[in-house]
């Protein structure tokens, strides 16, 4: 028998599988969860499926199975630094709501691993939770030794609830013995290596949760209405055991993505641009998911998130020496890989590359600006030996250039100096009061110039950008203008506009307008009564 080797077709024999075990295909959900304010993000293919395991709603199926995005975000940080972590990555899951349970999601499982991924089953360990005697006896009935079966705890077999409530349950992980010498020196060769075991030897490749339990607001479990399966297998995780690579960014899928990178950067994936590129190839694949499933970078919540991204994969190709905007190119990349499975890529396709384009232009304008006040101030620090980077420090550099303070921290943390977490906060809070005390003044002064003029439409709902007519300029001085010179202050009103003016606790929006010869730097977007106003500045078409 043939078996999957590449990304797409362990997707394809996955969904196959479990299709003809009369699952029910269904298509990945959004990233953006749906009526779940508890979740940033959709991280775990069960997500979708959160009302079903609940067993409130009338069922349109018992079993599925789902090829699901995901996105990850807790440990951004770590992307570059280790051979696994990802922000973005498909589950591949099949799904059980009151149907088969233990038995059946165990016996799925090894003979998919072994008939259909071509495993050895001698190769095969498994954990089960503390005290689930029942699980453990499913995996001796089908011939897998009790020495190789492993009992682990909460932290590692326990899963859920995704977000603040839910399904939960004790699960039993599939992981893959890679050999004594992928472990650590002299570790693979102890009778304590095995999985749980930090070493790379056994990895872990599927994990089945028995559903049985809903998790309320108050962290307590009640018994579900209806027993679930809720299992999760990495794709790429499963496609780097198959390929025989020791990195998830040496897969098929994401080498395309890299060698693609290779040709726009002009520099070679190699030792030294192994961590670059791969937290360009990560953060950008994760946008672009992001903004096509209509998550904008902003300034606070999950827009917060990708800006994060995008900021960061911007840093990290200034070390390509690339200075101007290269995302929105490997964005195409992107498009071209997985637009076939996730349709939504190529039906958001123009507007995700401008949406990426533009917050790589505006991050770019005052990168280099900001790196070089940066190291002035670790110089004045160093002079003076000291190592505490004070919260006034990191907020101006957040403030005035943009940089997100988790790219700060972990700039001074490269750089072996100590970020102010409460002195961050603190100038935080006091930038958003005084900026809510400055509205309330401007409001007053300038609003009889706002009087007879048609209301704003807001057009952000569906479109993130438009062409528009300009109905007033009004200067930093609260007066009605024709013109505003480079780098001048003051507020645009348009007809109609996608942008969103703060309001409900959400802020306002940033951004760019291109007019005729220059471009308006939105900083921010008020809302008065019928009107959205754009405050920003004039600077030069980049
Ligand atoms: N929800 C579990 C996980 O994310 C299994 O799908 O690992």
């Amino acid at each position: 028998m043939q078996y999957p080797q590449t990304v797409a077709e362990i997707r394809d024999t996955f969904l196959k599988y479990f299709q003809e075990h009369q699952h029910t295909l269904v298509p990945s959900s959004s990233l953006l969860p749906a009526g779940d304010p508890s979740l940033l993000f959709t991280t775990a293919g069960m997500v979708q499926f959160k009302p079903l395991f609940a067993g409130n709603t009338e069922l349109p199926y018992t079993r599925a199975t789902t090829s699901q995005k995901c996105l990850r975000t807790t440990d951004l940080e770590n992307v570059g630094k280790t051979e696994r972590h990802c922000t973005f990555f498909e589950m591949l899951g099949n799904f059980s709501f009151g149907d088969y349970f233990k038995k059946g999601s165990i016996e799925y499982a090894l003979d998919f691993s072994i008939r259909h991924l071509g495993f050895a089953k001698e190769d095969i360990w498994i954990s089960v939770y503390t005290d689930d005697d029942e699980a453990e006896k499913f995996w001796l009935d089908l011939g897998i030794p009790a020495d190789r079966i492993v009992r682990l705890g909460k932290e590692d077999n326990f899963w859920g609830p995704a977000g603040e409530t839910g399904a939960c349950g004790p699960c039993s992980e599939l992981y893959l013995d890679r050999g004594v010498e992928k472990g650590f020196p002299g570790c693979g060769t102890k009778a304590s290596c095995k999985p749980g075991c930090d070493c790379d030897r056994f990895i872990e490749y599927w994990n089945i949760v028995f559903n049985q339990f809903n998790q309320d607001k108050t962290g307590k479990h009640h018994p579900l209405k209806q027993t679930g399966i809720d299992t999760g297998a990495g794709l790429e995780r499963l496609a780097m055991l198959i390929q025989g690579v020791d990195s998830v960014y040496d897969t098929d899928e994401l080498q395309k993505l890299i060698a693609n990178m290779e040709t726009l950067t002009g520099h070679k994936y190699a030792k030294d641009t192994l961590a670059t590129f791969r937290v360009m190839a990560d953060h950008t694949r994760a946008a672009s998911f992001a903004i096509a499933d209509g998550i904008i970078p902003d300034r606070t919540g999950r827009g917060y998130v990708i800006r994060r991204l995008i900021r960061r994969a911007t840093l990290y190709a200034r070390k390509l020496e690339v200075r101007e905007p290269i995302l929105y190119k490997i964005a195409g990349s992107v498009v071209q890989l997985y637009g076939k499975v996730y349709p939504q890529l190529i039906e958001k396709k123009d507007e995700l590359f401008r949406v990426i384009q533009a917050e790589e232009e505006l991050f770019l304008n005052t990168l280099e600006q900001g790196l070089e006040v940066l190291e002035e101030m670790l110089a004045s620090y160093e002079k003076s030996g000291k190592k505490h980077f004070k919260g006034s420090d990191s907020f101006k550099l957040y403030g005035t250039f943009g940089f997100p303070k988790e790219m700060t921290k972990e700039i001074l943390e490269e750089k072996g100096f100590t970020f102010d977490e409460a002195g961050f906060a603190e100038e935080l809070e006091k930038d958003r009061q005084l900026s809510r005390d400055t509205w309330t003044g401007k409001q007053n002064s300038y609003s009889s110039l706002l009087e007879g003029l048609s209301k704003t439409t807001f057009t952000g709902y569906n479109k993130l950008e438009g062409s528009a007519k300009i109905l007033k300029l009004i200067s930093e001085k609260n007066t009605e203008c024709a013109q505003l010179m480079e780098d001048d202050k003051g507020i645009l009103i348009l007809d109609k506009t996608p942008f969103y003016g703060e309001s409900g606790g959400q802020l306002g929006d940033t951004g760019l307008i291109e007019l005729e010869n220059t471009v308006f730097c939105v900083t921010d977007t008020q809302k008065d009564d019928d009107f959205l106003l754009h405050n920003g500045y004039m600077t030069q078409r980049s």
